[in-house]
């Protein structure tokens, strides 16, 4: 695997690939929810380029990014097991140089879930997506359906600005007990860690309404929000039925709905989802 910290230095070995490419953004601290990634990429293209970059314009100024966990020889060790040709690892300066200033503002739907709690973080997503897109000019890029409102985002984005990039989504990739994985999941104590179920255990509730019949938002949250009440430290911050490509509230549920929660569990915020 060749590492390269530099934006031209990665276009000069991305131009001497021949065939497709695949990329796959993260920002490290690798999980078997990025190797699923790493792993649709191989198996749809010719090389995979994975990007490992915490991307300090979707961070909030009360947020964890001096904190955000680094494991960086970790992750090129499993990296480099999955045959990946390139990983790009680039520092903030070469991202986000003195004068740069420019951001890409996708509108509405970056502005609910996530993006109404984490004011400015899809500006950050888009921005840094959007710059990787043209550094490492991929066929196909992959995410993960573990940030269901990042994935809205991004496809309002690829259609708007027209990029020549086709988006894949996988599937949630989940701990054996049910937690969706999540680099965050290293902030949990034990104690959290075990309370950290609520989430997962609560979208499974509404799930089991739905799959008996039950069509109402407001019955089907009810449902999922007892669970989130019997939990013990565990703070909501939102937990909601929408249309998965606007992020707009739903009244009924229909396939392909989103249900989609996010929590404190002490300090940290986990967040999770299942479509109908
Ligand atoms: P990060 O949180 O590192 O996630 C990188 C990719 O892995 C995202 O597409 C995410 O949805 C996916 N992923 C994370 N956990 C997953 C799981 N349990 N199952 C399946 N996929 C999972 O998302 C980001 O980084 C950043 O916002 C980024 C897109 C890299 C831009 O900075």
């Amino acid at each position: 695997m060749q590492i390269e910290a530099t934006i031209a230095g990665l276009k000069a070995k991305r131009r001497e690939l021949n065939g497709s490419v695949g990329l796959v953004p993260t920002m490290g601290a690798l999980h078997e929810g990025h190797l699923s990634l790493i792993r649709a990429a191989k198996n749809a293209c010719d090389w995979v380029i994975a990007t490992i970059f915490v991307n300090p314009t979707q961070f909030g100024p009360t947020e964890d990014l001096g904190k955000y966990p680094r494991t960086f020889e970790a992750d090129c060790t499993l990296l480099e097991r999955e045959g990946v040709a390139l990983l790009f690892a680039p520092d903030a300066t070469e991202m986000y140089p003195e004068g740069e200033t420019t951001r890409v503002v996708v509108g509405p739907v970056a502005e609910r879930l996530d993006g109404a709690s984490r004011p400015g973080h899809f500006t950050g997503v888009a921005t840094i997506v959007a710059k990787l897109f043209h550094i490492a000019g991929p066929d196909k890029a992959f995410f993960g359906q573990k940030d269901a409102a990042q994935v809205a985002v991004l496809r309002q984005m690829v259609r708007d600005l027209n990029f020549n990039v086709e988006l894949v989504v996988e599937p949630i990739v989940r701990e054996p007990d049910g937690l969706a994985m999540s680099s965050r999941n290293r902030y949990l104590s034990s104690v959290e860690r075990k309370q950290s179920l609520a989430l997962s255990g609560a979208l499974a509730a509404a799930v089991t309404a739905y799959s008996g019949g039950e069509r109402h938002a407001s019955s089907l949250l009810s449902r999922a929000q007892k669970v989130l009440d019997a939990a013990e430290g565990v703070r909501v911050d939102y937990l909601a039925l929408v249309d998965a490509q606007t992020l707009l509230p739903l009244d009924e549920a229909e396939p392909g709905a989103l249900l989609a929660v996010a929590a404190y569990v002490g300090l940290t915020r986990l967040i999770d989802n299942r479509l109908l």
